[in-house]
């Protein structure tokens, strides 16, 4: 059984690297990793962290309401399938709903698209490359 909780920035670091950052050079700490209003979630599998999503207050101008950035999602390879992710974005509307925030939108990498639209996003613009990473796609979820 997957349990969800609330995590500090540095118990995703672990996570982030092995996952997001494996063979990427680029940086596994964010900037607004530690601003109060950023809240970090991890799904535990016995015990033993196996997901990681991290929320932040964002000012996207292509959504004028209030809004999060999900950032830094990933579950470990062994979980995958298990229902880890998707119990991490539900636990982040319950308390995005009781902050009154608008949207949750994210930079989807390409082959997680499908998830996200499991979930209920849906994608905004074009397809677009972030160096060293490659194709994503900008998706929301309407929270209020
Ligand atoms: C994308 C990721 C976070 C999904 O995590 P997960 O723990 O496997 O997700 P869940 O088990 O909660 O899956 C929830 C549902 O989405 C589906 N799903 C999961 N990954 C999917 C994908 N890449 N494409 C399409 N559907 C997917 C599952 O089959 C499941 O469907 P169901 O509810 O009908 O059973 C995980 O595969 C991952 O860490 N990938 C590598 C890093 C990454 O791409 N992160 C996202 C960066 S934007």
């Amino acid at each position: 059984m997957i349990k969800i909780k609330n995590i500090l920035a540095q118990e995703t670091y672990d996570i982030r690297l092995s996952v997001l950052r494996n063979n990427i050079d680029l940086p596994y700490k964010f900037e607004g990793d530690e601003e109060g209003s950023t809240f970090h979630l991890g799904a535990f599998y016995e015990k033993k962290l196996v997901g990681i999503a991290t929320f932040m207050k964002s000012n996207l101008e292509a959504f004028d309401v209030e809004q999060y950035q999900l950032r830094g999602m990933a579950t470990l390879p062994e979980v995958r399938g298990m229902g880890a992710g998707k119990k991490l974005i539900n636990k982040a509307i319950e308390i995005l709903e009781e902050r009154r925030i608008t949207v949750l939108w994210c930079n989807a990498r390409k082959e997680a698209v499908g998830f996200y639209e499991n979930l209920g996003f849906k994608i905004t613009g074009e397809e677009f490359e972030v160096p060293k990473v490659g194709a994503h796609f900008k998706m929301y979820y309407l929270v209020n």
